[in-house]
């Protein structure tokens, strides 16, 4: 297909106004001329050559004179006609433009969309012989002319046509009320949804499927039919998804009181999809990662990522799909929010101590880099270019800790009488994080207008802690300072308020001298007295990282020690050791002297610990990543970064090897167990066994090899793969081989066989991954392919930064390469690239010429485009 933007921009450029790569502004919000309260679609299917028909049924928005807009993009009116006549129309750049006299008209268009040249994922496309759509956030635009914005609000009518054959399934939101045979082996389907939705959340599937079907019976007794579709051969793959939904139907019935609304609910997975999975309403759409499993194939990791995954876009159908968004800068509102439900769901499905440490190291490593580059903005952003580039981990995983601090002051009743208001109240409308705050404070009595800033201001804040003990006095100060550095567009910054649980415990007793309290800083800087302090206390602080910061706490010698083997609250203790780590990482990556003997310590006393679990031995002993020891440096030097990681992992290894051993065949669990104390035996055996082999590769090796022989499931196979895949013992390719030929026909574990080549901590990993890139099982157009490959290499920090810059120019390379098919895929590697400055000054230099040829090439996205020009500025 060609590129119809840039034929149109050679033949006349001054005739076509680039609108490619203007921001738009949250403070431009109006609200919608023309409204749409019901909207009629028919479809003829086929793969190459789709026809749309559109009737709309608008409605002028308050007393003005501007003429109905309607937004399109890649797609042309083969016809028009308002109130049944042909009409007078124009196009305004992609946009359809009719005066209407009236209040009121009836407006039909159609138009002809080719689902399988659709390269960009985004509309009507075809995948795996089906045909299915993906809407969120501007794709409706792409299949027909419509007002493509979350606050018009329509109720849909659906009519689709097509092969029943290759198309035996339709499906769409809402009821199928229809459904009949036409002719020359087409047959049709009818669907109506009664609840208004947005545009984003229309949603239309046409295939061979098969569904594994169940029932559910909600809280008020209603029975509602649950299906998902898959291909046949993949149908044994769908329980673990199906147990998952049933559990968050209840849970969100239990927790927050929301029952599901419509008399069917419907998942269908895709292997081609831009992100994880779509909330579209009563047909949830999913990347097939994040549906199919089995022991045999998935990780225990991949199985709670589904049960997240179904949770989630389940949990939008109230928070999202009943109360959406008013506009893109709300985001946060619906993504936030559940993201929020999803882990509280999860914790509770799972072990919380365990949940709460995996997400804050999601927070750490992805969302505190994005806060502290180029690309931050605030958890409601200000302005975009392209709105595909802000699902961000701001938008979603801060959005969510703003949420949880909100609780966390709240506490659990009064949050939930917010959260019950914030749901009757805004039903059926489209709503700003404004309005969500309001209804907390509404429904609980508490002022939060303070916390708003965390909506707005952009940068994570840096807390420095200084505790002062009175011996005489039995008494202790606390002294907190807090600052934010500015972040693109926020120069200066306010201080916000910071909710701190914090407890002193005795050095002596270990234990806590007095209940936690929850101290609220918001001043530039403020003390806080405790009374009562008998003993010498140790500061445990950001307990259950209450609040989104960085804790820099004075120390006192031997009190991160203490605090790691002491500490009650699970998080706490889990951050004395990571502290205790990081310390030794960064002196030795600032090549001083590293004293590795009390992370040794805290490392033998956690493992020997008999009142931890497995799970939290597992995520206590875990090194901190490169990237993340990155952070705490002032300028970065990867090689240094990784010596000093690898020889803190050799003094535990060879140090602890004992223990170490006895951790890795701690047994007596079967490879099909999936309890939480399974899990964590695994996790730790394979954590266990990395340490070791960090301490001596050639018994790593061995065990490694056998570990992987002998798997019954994939978490332990995986995860001896992956530590092979870092060594050099003659093992290694004899285990990647072995993997290949079992799975190499199955799209999801060969991008697990990409993955772990591309997260290899070896020196050839440049040249493997060049290798990997023309391998026959590449492709660059399936998005978990490239990202498998792609974004995984460029987030193994020693390699891609390698110091010729040959992982620099490779990921350039297939990020252009990507971004002529799928610019919303492509943009999402520039990241990787982000932080050029912080770096040596032969790497940055580097980085910055690599971020300049990639903004100079002809044709570029704007989803590109924006993170290129954002990191160079
Ligand atoms: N709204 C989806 C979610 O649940 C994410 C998504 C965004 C999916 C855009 C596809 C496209 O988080
Ligand atoms: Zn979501």
């Amino acid at each position: 297909m060609a590129d119809i933007r840039t034929t149109a921009a050679v033949a006349a450029p001054e005739t076509q106004p680039s609108t490619e790569h203007v921001a738009i502004r949250r403070e431009d919000y109006r609200p919608p001329d023309w409204l749409v309260p019901e909207i009629s679609l028919d479809f003829q299917l086929d793969a190459d050559r789709t026809i749309v028909r559109g009737t709309l049924q608008v409605e002028r928005n308050g007393d003005h004179d501007r003429p109905l807009r309607l937004d399109g993009d890649e797609i042309a009116a083969l016809s028009v006609k308002v109130d049944g006549a042909d009409a007078d129309w124009r196009m305004d750049g992609p946009a359809l433009v009719i005066d209407l006299a009236g209040d009121r008209a009836t407006i039909e268009t159609e138009v002809e969309i080719s689902p399988a040249a659709n390269t960009k994922l985004m509309g009507l496309y075809a995948s795996g012989g089906m045909l299915c759509t993906q809407c969120e956030a501007e794709g409706f635009r792409r299949i027909t002319f419509f007002p493509d914005r979350p606050d018009v609000l329509s109720k849909y009518h659906v009519r689709m046509e097509g092969n029943a054959t290759l198309f035996p399934v339709l499906l769409s939101n809402g009821n199928r009320i229809a459904l009949g045979d036409a002719a020359e082996g087409r047959h049709w389907a009818e669907w109506q949804d009664p609840f208004p939705k947005p545009s984003y959340l229309f949603a239309l599937v046409a295939g061979d499927l098969e569904a594994n079907r169940d029932s559910f019976t909600t809280m008020s007794g209603r029975q509602v039919d649950l299906a998902i579709w898959v291909r046949s051969s993949d149908l044994p793959k769908t329980q673990h998804a199906m147990d998952s939904l049933k559990l968050a139907m209840a849970w969100d019935e239990r927790v927050y009181g929301r029952e599901y609304d419509l008399d069917l609910f419907n998942i269908v997975a895709v292997s081609d999809f831009n992100m994880g999975a779509m909330e579209n309403k009563s047909l949830n759409i999913f990347n097939s990662a994040y549906v199919l499993a089995d022991q045999d194939t998935a990780t225990d990791a991949d199985f709670d990522n589904i049960a997240r995954v179904v949770a989630h876009e389940y949990f939008h159908n109230w928070s999202g799909d009943r109360v959406t968004c008013r506009d893109w800068f709300q985001l946060s509102l619906k993504e936030g929010f559940t993201v929020f439900r999803d882990q509280s769901f999860s914790a509770d499905v799972g072990s919380p101590p365990v949940k709460r440490i995996e997400d804050v190291r999601v927070l750490r490593a992805v969302q505190f880099p994005e806060d502290a580059g180029p690309l931050a903005h605030p958890v409601r952003p200000d302005s975009y270019i392209e709105i595909g580039n802000f699902y961000t981990a701001t938008v979603y995983n801060k959005g969510a800790e703003v949420i949880r601090m909100l609780a966390t002051v709240l506490g659990p009743e009064k949050f939930r009488a917010g959260t019950d208001l914030y749901f009757s109240r805004h039903d059926g409308e489209a709503a700003t994080c404004d309005d969500f705050v309001k209804a907390l404070e509404d429904g609980s009595g508490v002022d939060l207008s303070a916390f708003k800033i965390w909506y707005s201001q952009a940068g994570t804040p840096k807390v420095t802690a200084r505790l002062e003990h009175d011996a005489a006095a039995n008494a202790a100060t606390l002294h907190l300072e807090q600052k934010v550095d500015p972040t693109p567009g926020q120069p200066v910054k306010a201080p916000m308020p910071i909710p701190l649980r914090t407890v002193l415990i005795g050095a002596e007793s270990g234990a806590e001298l007095a209940p936690e309290r929850l101290i609220v800083l918001d001043e530039p800087r403020q003390s806080v007295r405790f009374d009562n302090v008998s003993e010498l206390p140790l500061l445990s602080i950001n307990r259950g990282f209450s609040v989104p910061v960085v804790v820099k706490a004075e120390r006192r010698p031997g009190e991160l020690e203490r605090l790691a083997q002491t500490d009650p609250e699970p998080f706490a203790r889990y951050e004395a050791i990571q502290e205790l780590m990081m310390r030794a990482l960064v002196a030795g990556a600032r090549g001083e002297a590293a004293d590795s003997a009390p992370v040794v310590a805290a490392v033998a006393a956690t493992l020997q610990s008999n009142s931890l679990d497995p799970a939290f031995k597992a995520e206590a002993i875990l090194i901190p990543g490169d990237s993340m020891i990155a952070e705490r440096m002032d300028e970065v030097d990867p090689d240094a970064i990784h010596a000093s990681r690898e020889s803190l992992r050799e003094a535990i290894g060879t140090g602890l090897s004992g223990a170490l051993l006895g951790a890795h065949r701690s047994d007596g669990v079967e490879g099909h167990d999936l309890s939480p104390r399974a899990k964590g035996i695994r996790r730790l055996r394979t954590v266990a066994l990395g340490l070791l082999a960090a301490g001596d590769p050639q018994q790593g090796a061995a065990l490694a090899k056998a570990q992987f022989d002998r798997a019954d499931n994939m978490t332990d196979r995986q995860g001896a793969l992956g530590i092979l895949a870092s060594l050099d013992v003659p093992e290694r390719q004899a285990a990647l081989d072995a993997f290949y030929e079992r799975f190499q026909d199955d799209p999801l574990v060969l991008d697990k066989w990409f993955a772990l080549q591309a997260a290899a901590q070896r020196s050839d990993t440049v040249d493997q991954v060049l290798r990997l890139a023309a391998h026959p099982d590449f492709t660059i157009s399936n998005p978990n392919r490239l990202r498998s490959l792609a974004g995984t290499f460029g987030g193994n920090h020693w390699a891609f930064h390698s110091p010729d810059g040959r992982g620099y120019a490779f990921l350039a390379d297939i990020l252009l390469d990507a971004d002529k098919l799928n610019p919303q895929v492509a943009a999402r590697l520039v990241p990787a690239f982000g932080r050029w400055r912080r770096f040596e000054p032969k790497r940055a230099e580097l980085m910055r010429q690599t971020l300049e040829r990639i903004v100079a090439a002809p044709g570029l996205s704007k989803d590109v485009f924006e993170q290129v020009s954002k990191s160079l500025a």
